[in-house]
């Protein structure tokens, strides 16, 4: 055995170790990412490769130590460094820390560094009484919290945007609205889905319905769509009341952040203002289904730890409907880790 191979074999049998060990240091990375997306590292580096020097000018950073962020995040594939020019390039990855694009995450990355990483810390208790991670931290529940700051509010719709373009629009594509003439989108934040689908089916109406301290945000986004006369907004408590008499109801990446309990009550709200017959459809993932499964136990992760919500199986899907009154009729599998899951309200 030469001297490459022995050392070879020797990384071989470490693998599992160093592959835990790049897990274990997935906080250092998380954090090294917020960096660079809080500075707008990556839009920097928009036009092409730039000095590192260049680079730490224009976003304040110290050259010194953005050297090495960059290296390491490199490793990761996020930057491609060049040593000998001490210059730096967007990697493969790279892009999706640019602000305002088709694949953008940064809203993403600021929301879960600013909001979710540290309420982590207490998984421990969450895994011991059940009370989420996020409420013990903060001191209340988490959608309470958010609610007392309206820069709280926007970084979290303006994170719920990015994952609605970069991860659920596939979902959005595949909604089936055929002879659905009135939508009610229950969480329906900033409007950014509605407006998508006023703008692609002319025929529909819509209503944005979210907390009264969220809706107001959505008036932009209608407005700037060119969709305000076809979509209104309400402002509620959709464990209360949900706008009357649609035909159709859409809850994208809504149920997911509530236990059985309480998905059952919001569905007896629907339930109650739908028409006979309205359609229900849910954008959500479906544990076990779809092109990246990983991405689902990730977001029941999430769920564990901020709020007391989950990610559900398909069986879990059919009896929670079925329990408020609803019959799954199909789930559909889309290009995005997101399913339809569509549902019929029945009489009860
Ligand atoms: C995970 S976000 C999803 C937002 C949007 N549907 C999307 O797909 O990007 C959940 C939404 O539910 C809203 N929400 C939370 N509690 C609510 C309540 N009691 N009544 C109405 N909306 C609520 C939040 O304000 C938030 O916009």
């Amino acid at each position: 055995m030469n001297a490459t191979s022995a050392s070879l074999s020797g990384t071989t049998a470490r693998a599992p170790a160093v592959a835990m060990l790049r897990l274990l240091g997935g906080f250092q990375i998380s954090q090294a990412l917020y960096v660079t997306a809080r500075a707008g590292v990556a839009d920097e580096l928009a036009a092409g490769p730039r000095p590192v020097g260049a680079v730490a000018e224009a976003t304040g950073l110290r050259p010194d130590l953005l050297r090495r962020l960059l290296r390491s995040l490199a490793a990761e594939r996020v930057f491609a460094y060049d040593e000998e020019r001490d210059s730096v390039a967007l990697g493969p990855l790279g892009h999706t820390l640019r602000g305002g694009t088709d694949e953008s995450v940064r809203e993403v990355a600021l929301m879960w560094m600013e909001t979710h990483y540290r309420p982590f810390g207490r998984l421990w208790s969450t895994l011991h009484d059940g009370v989420p991670a996020a409420e013990r931290e903060l001191g209340r529940p988490f959608f309470d919290w958010l609610g007392e700051d309206p820069d709280r509010v926007a970084g979290f719709s303006a994170a719920m945007a990015d994952l609605m373009r970069a991860v659920r629009r596939d979902a959005i594509d595949a909604l089936d609205l055929t002879g659905v003439r009135h939508l009610v989108d229950i969480g329906g934040a900033d409007g950014t889905c509605l407006a998508a689908l006023a703008g692609r089916h002319p025929w529909l109406r819509g209503t944005v319905f979210d907390l009264p301290h969220v809706v107001p945000a959505a008036h932009d986004t209608l407005r700037r769509a060119g969709v305000a006369d076809r979509v209104d907004t309400r402002g509620g408590d959709f464990f209360q009341a949900v706008p009357e008499g649609a035909d159709a109801y859409l809850a994208c990446f809504v149920l997911h952040d509530w236990n059985d309990e309480q998905s059952t009550r919001i569905l007896e709200r629907v339930h109650e203002a739908a028409a006979p017959g309205a359609r229900l459809l849910l954008v959500e993932t479906v544990l076990g289904r779809g092109p990246a499964p990983e991405i689902a136990t990730m977001l029941d992760l999430t769920m564990m730890g901020i709020v007391d919500g989950r990610e559900r199986t398909l069986e879990d899907w059919r009896s929670l409907l079925a329990g408020a009154g609803f019959r799954l009729t199909r789930a559909v599998e889309t290009a995005s880790p997101m399913c339809v899951v569509e549902a019929v309200r029945t009489d009860r």
